[in-house]
């Protein structure tokens, strides 16, 4: 570990309550440890949509498969992008959702045009992913 800076950062008043709760509740030590933390997650979910590296990761997809023709929609992107997808798992959460965790492998690029494309095939509920560099 290099050497240690102070910085001051602003928060509104919400947010550090919120936050402050968070850290009692997983028991961190203290604040600095948790923004460290925060920053290191932040960089880990942020560095690869920059860098046009290879990477790894699953992207979830929560949707409701009673909206007329968006489960079609997802099936045709991850068809379109078969060669970035090893595997993909479906799981029905409720009587209404269902989960859709794909994994992926490939260059940031044509993941991020994945990503887009299952973003475009209609009112997803969430869509979250996790990507890792290889290197
Ligand atoms: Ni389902």
């Amino acid at each position: 570990m290099g050497r240690i800076i102070r910085t001051g950062v602003s928060f509104p008043e919400d947010l550090l309550k919120a936050f402050d709760k968070i850290i009692r509740d997983l028991g961190i030590r203290s604040r600095s440890q948790a923004i460290q933390e925060a920053v290191r997650d932040f960089i880990a979910m942020n560095s690869w949509r920059i860098a046009d590296g290879e990477v790894a990761g699953t992207i979830l997809v929560r949707y409701s498969h009673e909206k007329y023709g968006i489960e079609e929609k997802l099936t045709d992107a991850q068809h379109e992008f078969l060669k970035l997808i090893p595997s993909a798992l479906h799981i029905h959460i409720s009587k209404e959702d269902c989960l859709l965790v794909i994994a992926v492998r490939g260059m940031a690029s044509e993941i991020k045009e994945l990503v887009k494309k299952l973003r475009e095939a209609g009112r997803v509920k969430q869509l979250t992913y996790v990507m890792m560099p290889i290197c």
